[in-house]
C-alpha cells in the first residue's frame, strides 16, 4: 500500500520518531543517501507562493540523487480544471513522489487517492505537516528530546501551522498549548483527534484565551503570521491577534531556557517583536534549514515503504 503524508498523524508515534532520527542522520552526511540515484524525478507543486518549501524540496531531492520537478499549479492543465485525479494518473507514470501544495484538504486527498506513489503534503488551508517535522527536528537538537516538553502556539489558532503543531506535536509526545482568542480556535475536530493521540503518547493538549497562562513555564514558543496565504481582513485580525504577540514580556513567562520558532516568513512587530525573533532564544534559521533535512527523511521513508 502506497504511503501518503497528508496530516501529521499519517505518521504514528514510532514512524515519526524513524523520520526524525533518519533526518538526524541526513544532516550528518548530507550526500549519503541515494534513494533517487539515476535521475529519479519528483514533481513539486505550487498552487501558492513560497520560499523554504520549493527551495528545500528542490535541494533536498536533489541530494537524494533525484531530479525535482517544480512546476506551477496555476500553468498546469489543473488550473484549466482539469481534475486531480487525472493529473495524479498522469504524474504516477513519470514520477517517484508527488509533494504539492495547494488550498483545501479535500484537494491533496483527491490526489492521494489516485496516486500509486507517495503524495506529500507541502501545505494547505488545513495543514503544513512537513514544517513540523522540521520543527521537531529543531526541538530535539536543542533538548535532547520532544516527549514531555510544552510547546505553546500563539496567535491564529485556526490555521494550518496551529492545527499541525497539536496533531504533530501530540504524536511527539509534547504537551501542546494553543493560545488564541474567539474566534480563532483550532478546528474541533482537529483538536480532538490530537486529544486522542496525545493520550496514547503520554501528552495533551490545550486551548487557552490568556497568553501569559500559556507561555508560563513552556519549553518552546511558536507563532506563525496573522494573515495566512489567501486570508483577507489584516486590520481586524491584527486587532484581535495583537494580545497574542510574541514579544520579551511574554518570554519572561517561558521557561529560562525556552526556544523560539516561527515557519517564516516572519512579519516583525506583529506577531513577533524583531527582538526576540532576532534574538538568542530564536532558533528560525536552523528551523529553516532543517526543513531540508526532515524532508529528505519522509521522502525516503514514504518511498521506501
Ligand atoms: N515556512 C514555509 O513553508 O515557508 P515558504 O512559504 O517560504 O515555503
Ligand atoms: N500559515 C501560513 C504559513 C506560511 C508558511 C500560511 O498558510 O500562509
Amino acid at each position: 500500500m502506497t504511503r501518503h503524508f497528508l496530516k501529521d498523524d499519517d505518521l504514528s508515534p514510532a514512524e515519526q520518531a524513524e523520520v526524525l532520527d533518519l533526518a538526524d542522520a541526513m544532516k550528518k552526511d548530507p550526500y549519503g543517501y541515494r534513494p533517487f540515484e539515476g535521475n529519479k524525478t519528483v514533481a513539486v507543486l505550487f498552487d501558492k507562493p513560497s520560499t523554504r518549501t520549493r527551495v528545500s524540496f528542490a535541494v533536498g531531492i536533489a541530494e537524494l540523487g533525484g531530479v525535482p520537478l517544480i512546476i506551477d499549479g496555476g500553468t498546469s492543465q489543473m488550473g484549466r480544471g482539469e481534475p486531480i485525479e487525472d493529473t495524479a494518473r498522469v504524474l504516477e507514470r513519470h514520477v517517484e513522489a508527488i509533494v504539492w501544495r495547494t488550498g483545501g484538504q479535500e484537494r491533496i486527498a483527491a490526489m492521494a487517492s489516485a496516486a500509486r506513489v507517495p503524495v506529500v503534503n507541502a501545505l494547505t488551508d488545513e495543514y503544513h505537516p512537513c514544517q513540523i517535522l522540521a520543527d521537531l527536528q529543531t526541538v530535539r537538537e536543542n533538548f535532547g528530546r520532544t516527549a514531555g516538553l510544552t510547546l505553546t502556539y500563539l496567535g491564529d489558532g485556526a490555521n494550518n501551522m496551529a492545527h499541525s503543531y497539536l496533531l504533530g506535536g501530540a504524536t511527539a509526545g509534547m504537551h501542546v498549548r494553543v493560545a488564541a482568542p474567539a474566534g480563532y480556535h483550532p478546528d474541533p475536530a482537529i483538536l480532538a483527534r490530537a486529544a486522542e493521540v496525545a493520550q496514547v503518547t503520554g501528552g495533551s493538549v490545550t486551548v487557552l484565551e490568556d497568553a501569559a497562562v500559556a507561555a508560563h513555564e513552556a519549553h518552546v514558543i511558536a507563532t506563525d503570521t496573522w494573515v495566512s496565504m489567501g486570508q483577507e481582513g489584516k486590520e481586524e485580525r491584527v486587532a484581535a491577534l495583537m494580545p497574542y504577540q510574541v514579544n520579551s514580556a511574554l518570554m519572561a513567562r517561558a521557561a529560562d531556557d525556552a526556544i523560539v520558532l516561527h515557519c517564516l516568513p516572519a512579519y516583525r512587530d506583529y506577531e513577533i517583536t524583531a527582538e526576540v525573533l532576532d534574538g538568542p532564544a530564536s532558533l528560525v534559521w536552523d528551523q529553516a534549514e532543517n526543513r531540508r533535512h526532515a524532508q529528505k527523511a519522509l521522502l525516503q521513508w514514504l518511498w521506501s515503504r
